[in-house]
């Protein structure tokens, strides 16, 4: 589902013309479709139909309350890797019952933090940290509930950057190790063992490496098995493929077909993380271009977002749509849009401040440019870079659109600055 399509001649998203939106809340400005979050979610729900299952959202795709309030709403679990992600999804209205938490350096606070709300289970990546999950639940009188995230070194076939299952990379067990570490950990007073887990990379667009890895998995299951540990879930992580550009993903469908194929016969619950595959196609980035720059050799189109709004195109050389929000001229406004080919770039000091290289467009100064798939990995790695205020965030749900975050201010940005007293 596209929530972002031309209506006369004018990007809207739902029901509202993206122009409108630019004036009322100002550019550079995210826009979340509320209804493709539903319709995303729900294409995993109707997949798993049938057997045991949760899908948990991984929160660090876009942790914007409304976001995470949206799909808590029709049912979703969250996939955390922080504390604070943990406090977004509580405020949210997420059931701390579905909470998963992953990533590798938990501290102490936050295991306890998690341990007090009463998460489902921790997502476990060394030994070190089952001792420290172990001590802590101990230290409170709890008991935690863990899963191995196994590292299957299998290639997931994306960019480097996004890689994670493969064993020169600095995540999960490795799958020869997990054994041990599962007896060990069987063995430990405060740790309930309930699941095994792995995320083998982001972007990934066949379902073959997820393959490769289950079987791994699997017959690592079936040795702990015969050793008298039983696992209850099998969390095949997150990392689903989106349109960018020419790519040509598997639908939730496919991928979970295949799954439930594999682990038929078994009394597993399958839990799944997916972030990009629920989010990206459901926003945008609303921007203006500034200026035309027309140099010897190249043409820059300088626009009012920059690398610090959206990160993905200048660290991993991501390539997103870039498209005008007016598609419709008149001969005269059409001849003051001549088409060349520019570098869409912002006002950041770095030459790798650029949003789009080498698109071809027709447009002039003042125009709407929106910036496609954005809605993952995009306002959540924002950051304040040369002093620029993080853009509004809304959230449009049929004909009507809410700010679901402010734009930041310059008092708010220096507000927890301070210069010596003397
Ligand atoms: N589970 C774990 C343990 C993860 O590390 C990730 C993403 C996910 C689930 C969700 O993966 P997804 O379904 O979104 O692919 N900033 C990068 C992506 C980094 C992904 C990090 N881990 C980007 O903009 O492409």
């Amino acid at each position: 589902m596209n929530p972002f399509q031309y209506q006369n001649g004018e990007l809207s998203a739902e029901n509202l013309p993206l122009s409108a939106l630019a004036e009322q809340f100002g550019t550079p400005c995210y826009v979340y479709s509320r209804a493709a979050l539903e319709h995303n979610l729900l294409s995993y729900e109707r997949a798993f139909e049938g057997i045991e299952h949760l899908t948990c959202f991984a929160v660090k795709a876009n942790s914007n309350l409304a976001v995470l309030n949206v799909l808590a709403r029709i049912g979703a679990g969250f996939d955390i890797v922080s504390g604070g992600e943990l406090t977004r999804v509580l405020r949210a209205g997420g059931d701390p019952a579905k909470v998963i938490f992953s990533g590798l350096g938990k501290t102490e606070i936050e295991i306890e933090q998690a341990l007090n709300a009463g998460i489902l289970c921790f997502n476990v990546e060394s030994d070190a940290e089952l001792d420290r999950i172990n001590a802590v639940a101990q230290r409170t009188g709890k008991r935690a509930a863990i899963s191995l995230r196994v590292n299957p070194d299998v290639d997931a076939g994306t960019h480097p950057y996004i890689s994670t299952g493969l064993k020169e990379n600095k995540f999960g067990i490795d799958i020869a190790a997990a054994f041990a570490v599962y007896q060990r950990a069987a063995t430990m007073s405060h740790i309930d063992i309930t699941g095994i887990d792995c995320h083998i990379g982001s972007q990934l667009t066949t379902i073959a490496p997820y393959l490769d890895a289950i079987d791994k998995i699997l017959s690592l299951i079936d040795r702990l098995a015969q050793a008298g540990i039983n696992l209850q879930h099998l969390d095949i992580g997150g990392g689903l493929g989106v349109v960018y550009n020419q790519e040509t993903p598997p639908e939730p469908g496919e991928l979970i077909r295949a799954v439930k194929e594999k682990i038929q016969g078994r009394n597993l619950t399958l839990i799944m993380e997916p972030g990009r595959s629920i989010c990206a196609n459901a926003g945008i980035l609303l921007t203006r271009v500034e200026f035309l720059k027309h140099t010897t050799y190249k043409h820059f189109a300088i626009i009012d977002a920059a690398m610090n709004d959206l990160l993905r195109p200048s660290l991993y050389g991501a390539w997103q749509e870039i498209v005008p929000v007016r598609q419709q001229f008149s001969a005269s406004e059409q001849a003051l849009r001549p088409a060349h080919t520019y570098d869409v770039v912002g006002p950041v000091c770095e030459s790798g401040d650029f949003l789009g290289k080498e698109r071809t467009l027709s447009i002039a100064a003042g125009d709407l440019l929106a910036v496609r798939s954005a809605g993952a990995y995009g306002f959540v790695m924002s950051s304040n870079y040369n002093t620029r205020n993080r853009a509004a965030e809304v959230m449009v749900d049929n004909d009507r659109a809410t700010v679901v975050r402010q734009r930041e201010t310059i008092d708010y940005q220096l507000s927890l600055e301070q210069v010596l007293a003397d």
